[in-house]
């Protein structure tokens, strides 16, 4: 993934005048847009009740589950309220592509003045607990048990900097490993990690 996004909600949008929701409501949001933020659709109907929820989600990292019929508008409308809130939204569709490893990241080599290490490279779970966005897991109902074993985890706000901070530091381990075992070590470590997550 990219580097941490460092921004922080800057401003403050009425529900009224950005939803036509009647509340006097106000919710944070960013004055300005980046590449996660998607596009405005401005013919997007918002249900009242759904919309609630859902602002609620945004305004006090919740978690929301959005059901419905085939249709009736539900990726479409998280989406859409992160448009209007300036609020970056990522999509991960839980098709029998998406692995662990997408979710959780994985070791690389790099080249690090001109000798070659390997690094830890983030996959979307840890990133998006560091960043300010809407993870969104389309298809819930698709995924595979093993992914959705460490989506479990995200899910369970008490357990989520558990989670980072077990991330980060096997992360550490591994590259002090690295330096003395090289590769081996990496592999080691890594299956150690796995093991962790299926405590
Ligand atoms: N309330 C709405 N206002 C405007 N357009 C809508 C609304 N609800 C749905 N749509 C449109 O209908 C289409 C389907 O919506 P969407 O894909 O979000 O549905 P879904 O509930 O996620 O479906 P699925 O169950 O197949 O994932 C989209 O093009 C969306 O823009
Ligand atoms: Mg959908």
């Amino acid at each position: 993934m990219t580097p941490n996004l460092n921004i922080q909600p800057d401003i403050k949008i009425s529900l009224k005048q950005t939803f036509g929701i009647d509340s006097e409501m106000e919710v944070d949001a960013f004055s300005k847009k980046n590449e996660y933020v998607p596009e405005i659709d401005k013919s997007y109907k918002f249900d009242r009740d759904t919309t609630m929820a859902i602002i609620s989600g945004f305004a006090h990292n919740k978690r929301v589950l959005v059901q419905g019929y085939h249709g009736t508008g539900k990726s479409t409308h998280i989406e859409q309220i992160a448009a209007r809130l300036n609020w970056p939204c990522i999509r991960v569709n839980l098709d029998s592509h998406v692995s662990r490893i997408d979710l959780i990241g994985k070791d690389a080599i790099v080249l690090k003045d001109g000798k070659q290490v390997t690094q830890f490279n983030e996959g979307i779970l840890p990133w998006s607990i560091q960043n300010p966005v809407a993870l969104v897991f389309d298809e819930y109902d698709a995924g595979r048990p093993d992914v959705m074993f460490v989506i479990q985890r995200v899910l369970e706000a008490e357990v989520t900097l558990h989670f980072l901070i077990k991330i980060k530091l096997l992360n550490k381990i591994n590259f002090l490993d690295y330096l003395q075992h090289q590769i081996l070590s990496g592999l080691v470590i890594r299956q150690a990690f796995i093991m962790e997550l299926n405590k």
